[in-house]
């Protein structure tokens, strides 16, 4: 793990030129990563689409991109469409920085609800979903094609103005180990 002192970290939008690192994360990250189009669409193409990256500065006029996500804004719900950090950057909270402020953008557009999907048995991920309130709603039965696994799906229905007021506080960074964050505690 290369450890990372936070005030080092940029969560920003995401552009053309991170492209490539974004590609090597995600196919560091997932069996079944998206192919460039994919992310090219999502970029140039998707008006619905909103991306960031975390970025950090090895040395002074160098950046390296350390995770992403790809949030859909449709209507008046956010569709996590993927998140993944760098495999050496993993433990240190960066996923949380990442959803909280893409969550924090999609509250300012108008979205009061949010939803995605995760792998039944990617327990990292489902641990860090419940931190910021997310619960488990439905199953898509053998969902990913790679292994036939089924797809928890996943939904927050309390987003507005409270919750944006709990994310820019931090409480996400609060939340109680192994507990997720209790009902009614931002
Ligand atoms: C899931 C992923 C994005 C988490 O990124 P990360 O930066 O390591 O996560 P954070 O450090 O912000 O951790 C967030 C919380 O989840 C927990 N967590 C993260 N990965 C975990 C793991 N593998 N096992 C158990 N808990 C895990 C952390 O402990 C933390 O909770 P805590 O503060 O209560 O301890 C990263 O592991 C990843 O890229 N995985 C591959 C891609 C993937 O599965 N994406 C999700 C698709 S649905």
């Amino acid at each position: 793990m290369i450890a990372l002192c936070l005030e080092e970290l940029l969560i920003r939008p995401m552009q053309a030129a991170d492209l490539e690192q974004v590609l090597a994360i995600d196919q560091a990250s997932f069996a079944m990563p998206w192919p460039a189009s994919a992310y090219r669409y999502e970029l140039f193409e998707n008006p619905n689409s909103w991306l960031w990256v975390a970025e950090t500065k090895p040395a002074e006029g160098t950046f390296q991109i350390i995770g992403m996500i790809v949030v859909w804004l449709i209507l008046d719900e956010a569709h996590i469409a993927t998140i993944a950090v760098h495999p050496d950057f993993r433990g240190q909270g960066i996923a949380q920085h990442l959803l909280s402020i893409a969550l924090a953008d999609a509250i300012r557009q108008g979205c009061v609800q949010a939803t995605l999907e995760v792998r039944a048995g990617n327990l990292g991920a489902q641990h860090l979903y419940r931190r910021f309130g997310f619960q488990v709603v439905g199953i898509r039965p053998r969902y990913y094609r790679d292994n036939n696994e089924d797809a928890w799906i996943m939904t927050l229905a309390e987003l507005g103005d409270q919750y944006l007021t709990w994310l820019e506080q931090g409480g996400w960074q609060r939340a109680p180990e192994g507990s997720g964050r209790a009902a009614g505690s931002f």
